[in-house]
């Protein structure tokens, strides 16, 4: 491997890693040497497996329980993950909802639930991490989306949420400067296999100048890309789309 793309000695806490893009991350992480902690809320089954294939590679691992919507729940987190890790390196703010929903239908209680856990949960998590990611002189990765940069009419609140870390990572890029640097991976139509989405994947990849969709290791490509990249980068939103966004 590349050493300018090694995790070698370094922790990572990853939120939502037990399964799909947070897994491919975890692998990938884990694959570049990183140590890592993975946090889910009802795949308990998945982060077991996720930690065995982590634990593959070398390193240390270690999945948490974890719901990024209550404060007590993310304190306890980041602090398990200290002293099961040392310390802090790397978050990845992965764990996130995603909805659909016609805008006259919408109703405040999903409005609020989507920006609790996409928007107010890395905030939350990133709050709660800082002191060791100073400590390391840290990065964060938010996980951002085509869907926080074009209007998608029938995910108001799921957009809005992705625009609004978006923002908050720029935020955070000047307020945690010089210490930690802060970016985005925001993803495209990425296809997970998923069966009930095969028509409406076929279609997307159609319309994607790639003539395909994305896959879960370009997302983790991205991911490690910030995760090695030198602490000067902070602030910047990576689009994986295969150009569907241009
Ligand atoms: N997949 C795509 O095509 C795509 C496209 C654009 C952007 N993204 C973004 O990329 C990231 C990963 O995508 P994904 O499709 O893999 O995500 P996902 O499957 O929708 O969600 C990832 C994990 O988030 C966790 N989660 C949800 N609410 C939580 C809460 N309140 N507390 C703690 N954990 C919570 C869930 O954990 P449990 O399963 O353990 O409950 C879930 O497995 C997300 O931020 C997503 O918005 C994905």
């Amino acid at each position: 491997m590349d050493r300018g793309q090694s995790l070698s000695g370094k922790t990572v806490l990853i939120t939502g890693g037990a399964r799909r893009l947070g897994r491919a991350i975890a692998l990938r992480l884990a694959e570049a040497g990183a140590d890592v902690a993975i946090t889910f809320r009802n795949s308990a089954r998945e982060a077991q497996h996720t930690v065995i294939d982590v634990g593959s590679f070398g390193g240390r691992a270690v999945a948490l329980r974890c719901d990024i919507t209550e404060e007590k729940s993310v304190r306890s987190a980041i602090k398990e993950t200290v002293k099961e890790l040392g310390g802090i390196d790397i978050l990845v703010n992965n764990a996130a909802n995603y909805e659909t929903a016609e805008f006259d239908k919408l109703t405040l209680q999903q409005w609020d639930a989507i920006f609790a856990s996409n928007t107010r949960g890395p905030f939350l998590v990133s709050r709660e991490a800082l002191k060791h990611l100073r400590e390391r002189r840290g990065k964060i990765i938010n996980m951002g989306s085509l869907g926080g940069l074009r209007p998608w009419a029938s995910h108001a609140h799921y957009c809005s949420s992705k625009a609004a870390i978006h923002m908050l990572t720029q935020v955070m890029a000047k307020a945690l400067a010089p210490e930690i640097s802060v970016n985005c991976v925001a993803p495209g139509m990425i296809d997970l296999g998923e069966k009930s989405a095969t028509s409406f994947m076929k279609k997307m990849a159609r319309q994607t100048p790639m003539q395909r969709n994305g896959k879960g290791e370009e997302i983790a490509a991205a991911a490690l890309f910030f995760a090695t990249a030198p602490h000067f980068i902070t602030g910047q939103i990576l689009v994986v789309d295969g150009g569907l966004g241009l």
